[in-house]
């Protein structure tokens, strides 16, 4: 299995090593590898059963290297089965973690036309003191807006590891993983 990862401030990267902690307890190696550095080769693409992506959104877009990599493989990523996970903040709002109900992965979707096996939505971290001036008066905008923390000393995790142990659940269940599981198809501690 290939899992890759798009990240700024480094959410993305946390969520993919926890995807992958998971991912170990069962069995599977599945190494995060940041789409910011070299792309697979095409035949690496070609022979892995699934490809999981788990990529962040600035300003309404995946980051670039999300894109490009999307674009770039479109053609071997509609016959490997795929994940996609779209780590944001507008996520954090109930009804907005499943493709159906996320704009951002909806457009990505259409504008690469993939179909994935499993796309989700997780919400992910706040940090205003870590964010430029203007981007920190943007999203503070953004969270006015929708009803989120304005603070400019706000750093807040959204992120619900239990929605991401439930991702990493159902792409075990993909990649044909049955052993380590509890009654309800939970992640049991190794
Ligand atoms: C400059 C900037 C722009 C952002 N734009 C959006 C956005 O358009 N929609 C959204 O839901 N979240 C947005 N976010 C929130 C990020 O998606 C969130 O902080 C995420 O955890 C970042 O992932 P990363 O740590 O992997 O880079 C933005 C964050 C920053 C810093």
């Amino acid at each position: 299995m290939l899992l890759f990862y798009a990240t700024r401030d480094g959410q993305s990267r946390r969520i993919a090593a926890h995807i992958a902690a998971r991912l170990a307890e069962c069995g599977i190696c599945a190494r995060p590898r940041d789409l910011a550095g070299a792309f697979p080769a095409a035949a690496e693409l070609a022979a892995a059963p699934l490809v999981v992506v788990v990529a962040a959104v600035r300003y309404g877009r995946h980051l670039p290297e999300a894109e490009r990599f999307f674009a770039t493989y479109r053609e071997l990523l509609v016959r490997a089965p795929l994940v996609f996970v779209s780590v944001n903040l507008a996520a954090r709002k109930a009804g907005k973690d499943a493709a159906a109900g996320h704009q951002y992965l909806r457009k990505l979707l259409a504008r690469h036309r993939l179909k994935p096996a499993l796309a989700a939505a997780v919400a992910g971290r706040l940090d205003y003191p870590h964010y430029r001036w203007l981007d920190r008066q943007i999203i503070r905008f953004i969270m006015k807006m929708t009803g989120g923390p304005t603070d400019p000393q706000s750093c807040v995790e959204f992120t619900s590891w239990e929605a991401v142990d439930q991702i990493a659940s159902r792409i075990a269940d993909l990649h044909g993983c049955a052993g380590n599981r509890g009654k309800n198809g939970d992640f049991r501690p190794a």
